[in-house]
């Protein structure tokens, strides 16, 4: 009896550091990453300099976020509103033709009537001038190219080297993501899908591959696989490469000491329509980060102001920008899998950047609020994921626990707006 409860309790120890490890090894790495990302030419850093102290007052300041109030009496009434227009998540040919009139407007100047309506909703003219990013039918027609045509070309330009430039036979490109471990590539895929059921379209599309899948897509890059020390067996992910992409700042309402994204006229009535439009592409993002608890985007920045205070005046992580405006959501990796697992460390900043927005785009809330009310992501989720992605068996879904997850953050989003709608629904 004893033998076995000190090998018992040897064990929990061992698991014990083991979880340590993995909460800290997620850390190494993002504080890796930043390092590599502020590393200057010649071995400096902006590290030098910095005030290494991550004082206590910066953190909290960091972290206070003004206490929610609760939504008004009215507040459930309105709620209706949010779901009076049903749009069927996941389905739909998205193309808007209005391409022509908004490219003349986008540049233009502020329209009249306000960027707001029904109290905390993007303008219809708004959304008129906003191009769908990705549509449905496109990303289906290009996942089907994707899965067949031959990679003739790996080499660097992806990011880490983890990360390829895949060339196609026909000479467009893509990312390649091979998953150190399998969170990753599960996780890039199915954040990837959750844009779909939000109707989100600013994500390149994406496709799974097995380096040894039958065909001979990986035939003419079989040496460089293997230089990179590949498993053939791995499904990699496949992600469009866009081209004449450049970096975001975060815009001012987002940042930590700002009001945030307040639906109050006198703060945007001021903004160009360009500002508008990536401000409205914010709110998806902000809506979409926090679902899928993704820590690798604006909520790292956050996280690093605590020993890096310009960090918001540089590019936001894994977020570009086509030259026509449109935002791309680059390098989901951190969603929904990981995101979830490291939620205790996380979970106040990204309730901090929720808390911050009260401004949305009609079609997002619509697909929350349905979302909310039948109870059903896990389903809905793993339906389009089924239906739209062959390999969708091989790369494994969320855990009852992380779909529980989800549907969690569905329902507290949903509150969120509703608070949103009571606080601000009146003006
Ligand atoms: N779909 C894409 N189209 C065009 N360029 C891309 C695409 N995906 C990635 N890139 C380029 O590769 C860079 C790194 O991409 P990504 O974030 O996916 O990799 P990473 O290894 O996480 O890099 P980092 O650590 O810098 O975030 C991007 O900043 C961008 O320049
Ligand atoms: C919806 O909102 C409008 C005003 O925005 C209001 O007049 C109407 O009563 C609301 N409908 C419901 C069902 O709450
Ligand atoms: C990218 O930029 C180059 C050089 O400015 C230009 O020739 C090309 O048409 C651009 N491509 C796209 C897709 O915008
Ligand atoms: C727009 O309005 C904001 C808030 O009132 C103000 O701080 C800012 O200076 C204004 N910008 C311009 C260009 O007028
Ligand atoms: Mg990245």
């Amino acid at each position: 009896m004893k033998p076995l409860s000190a090998n018992l309790f040897a064990l929990l120890f061992l698991c014990a550091l083991a979880s340590v490890f993995y909460v800290w090894s997620a850390l190494e790495s993002r504080l890796e990453r930043h390092k590599r990302r502020f590393s200057l030419p010649g071995g400096g850093s902006l590290h030098q300099g910095l005030p290494v102290d991550l004082s206590a007052k910066t953190f909290r300041a960091l972290l206070a976020v003004p206490p929610a109030q609760r939504p008004r009496l009215g507040a459930r009434l309105d709620a209706h509103n949010l779901t009076d227009q049903p749009v069927p998540a996941g389905s739909g040919d998205l193309h808007v033709n209005v391409g022509k009139r908004r490219a003349a407007q986008r540049e233009g100047p502020v329209q009249p009537g306000s960027p707001v309506d029904g109290g905390i909703f993007w303008s219809e003219w708004l959304e008129d001038l906003l191009p769908v990013g990705f549509s449905e039918e496109y990303a289906r027609a290009w996942r089907q190219k994707a899965r067949t045509c031959r990679v003739v070309k790996l080499e660097p330009g992806c990011g880490r080297i983890s990360n390829q430039l895949a060339t196609f036979a026909d000479g467009t490109r893509a990312c390649v993501r091979y998953g150190i471990n399998a969170d990753q590539v599960q996780g890039e895929t199915l954040t990837y899908y959750l844009a779909a059921l939000l109707g989100i379209t600013n994500l390149p599309p994406l496709a799974l591959s097995q380096l040894s899948g039958d065909g001979e897509q990986w035939a003419d890059v079989r040496t460089r696989i293997g230089g990179l020390q590949w498993s053939e067996r791995a499904v990699v992910s496949l992600t469009e490469w866009i081209s004449n992409l450049t970096g975001v700042v975060t815009p001012a309402p987002l940042r930590q000491d700002s009001g945030g994204l307040r639906p109050v006229p006198a703060e945007l009535r001021n903004r160009s329509t360009a500002e508008l439009l990536e401000l409205m592409q914010w709110s998806d993002l902000v809506v979409f980060d926090y679902l899928s608890a993704n820590f690798d985007r604006l909520v790292s920045n956050l996280f690093s102001l605590q020993w890096d205070s310009r960090v918001m005046e540089r590019d936001t992580n894994n977020l570009l920008r086509t030259p026509r405006g449109d935002l791309v959501f680059i390098d989901n990796e951190a969603g929904l899998v990981h995101g979830f697992r490291v939620l205790g460390m996380w979970e106040k900043y990204h309730s901090s950047v929720l808390n911050s927005v009260c401004v949305f785009r009609r079609r997002t809330t619509q697909r929350v609020a349905e979302l909310h009310r039948r109870r059903d992501s896990r389903q809905r989720l793993l339906e389009l994921y089924r239906d739209s992605e062959p390999l969708s068996q091989e790369s494994g879904f969320l855990s009852d626990e992380h779909a529980g997850v989800l549907q969690d953050r569905i329902d507290r989003l949903y509150k969120h707006i509703l608070h949103c709608k009571g606080k601000y629904g009146q003006l």
